[in-house]
């Protein structure tokens, strides 16, 4: 054979195929690890019209899996109960437990993609800590439910099912870690949750979502834009313990008391949720820049949830020796400043961060 077809016949051998288990035309189905953390999705209540008032986190995974027995025909799956918790419980500990366990399974060759199970609480933060610490381009998936499992009409169900399709597919590799719900798929960087109760909740305000599920079929329409997974510069592998890093909220009549208890806590770093374009009052500006001389890290975002927060604007960032959080809102600031101080304490490098993941 001639020696230049050799590179490219190995190449076509080695692919791996992920396609539907039905498919018997093609030779694998995609393996997917469903982590099972807790939630409503796991939730059950006592009648099926209970929809609040319910349990979370009771079903264990393997029930969860069988529930939605089509998910043998589109996948290889198998579950595995990380912990059990509402995700309102979940804690820097539970995330590096997580993503440890991520790590590993996506090191594998027999794992194709993962499906985590999680409470819409705090769902959007463990997203993102796993977009910035995940170090795989396999798709990794993060999937909720606003109605218990027992509940009439469920959307469990059908969004374990999507979320299932969309980690077996091609089309999400390399897109970072996608939260998947109610039809739509998410970039975790950009996904919020807007509504405390209805099933379609999470939302990318103004940047839109990634793409959608319409029956059977993954359809993509845009990328995102920031690092993430494969690209990020993050390893959590020998980390134990997360910085502390806590939230100070902002709002007319604010005064020092919150950040001053948090100075005076020797937090490792504080993110302040400020009002329009993340400004904090004149006092509590002074309390910032006095807990900053303290060394303790000062990120500014803005309680609005859209847009930029602009350095060096109302605030003098330079001379105070701020971050701003480009468009990141407070609960996400605060995992990339956690992420980033267990690199670097040098504001211009996590500057830079804030700017690029
Ligand atoms: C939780 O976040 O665990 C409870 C609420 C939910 O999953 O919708």
């Amino acid at each position: 054979m001639n020696s230049r077809f050799v590179p490219i016949l190995l190449l076509v051998l080695c692919s791996p195929v992920l396609l539907r288990a039905d498919d018997t035309s093609e030779k694998r189905v995609a393996n997917i690890v469903i982590l099972a953390t807790g939630g409503t999705i796991a939730g059950s209540g006592a009648t099926s019209t209970t929809t609040v008032g319910y349990k979370a986190a009771t079903v264990p995974v393997q029930a969860l899996i069988d529930a939605v027995p089509e998910l043998k025909k589109i996948a290889a799956v198998r579950g595995e109960q990380v912990f059990q918790i509402a995700s309102q419980n979940m804690t820097n500990d539970y995330w590096l437990k997580l993503a440890k366990r991520a790590n590993e399974l996506l090191k594998q060759r027999d794992v194709d993609g993962i499906v985590v199970t999680h409470g819409t609480d705090t769902l959007e933060e463990t997203a993102y800590f796993l977009n910035l610490v995940t170090n795989s381009d396999k798709p990794v998936v993060i999937v909720g439910a606003m109605r218990p499992s027992t509940a009439l009409s469920a959307d469990g169900p059908i969004n374990l099912y999507n979320a299932v399709l969309v980690a077996g597919s091609k089309e999400a590799f390399g897109k970072g870690v996608l939260v998947c719900m109610n039809d739509q798929i998410n970039s975790a960087r950009d996904v919020t949750k807007t509504n405390t109760s209805t099933a379609d909740t999470f939302k990318s305000p103004e940047l839109g979502v990634l793409g959608y599920v319409q029956g059977d079929r993954v359809a993509f329409y845009r990328l995102p834009a920031r690092r993430h997974t494969l690209n990020s510069e993050f390893d959590i592998s020998g980390i134990d313990k997360l910085p502390d890093v806590e939230i100070a909220y902002g709002f007319a009549s604010v005064s020092r008391t919150t950040v001053d208890a948090l100075a005076a806590a020797s937090v490792d770093g504080i993110v302040y949720a400020g009002v329009g374009d993340g400004n904090p009052s004149e006092v509590t500006e002074q309390a910032l820049a006095d807990a900053r001389a303290k060394g303790i890290l000062i990120v500014r975002s803005a309680r609005v949830g859209n847009g930029i927060v602009a350095r060096n604007n109302e605030v003098n960032d330079d001379k105070r020796d701020f971050v701003v959080s480009d468009t990141l809102n407070p609960q996400k600031a605060r995992i990339l400043l956690m992420i980033a101080l267990t690199k670097t304490r040098d504001t211009k490098e996590i500057q830079r961060m804030f700017y690029e993941y």
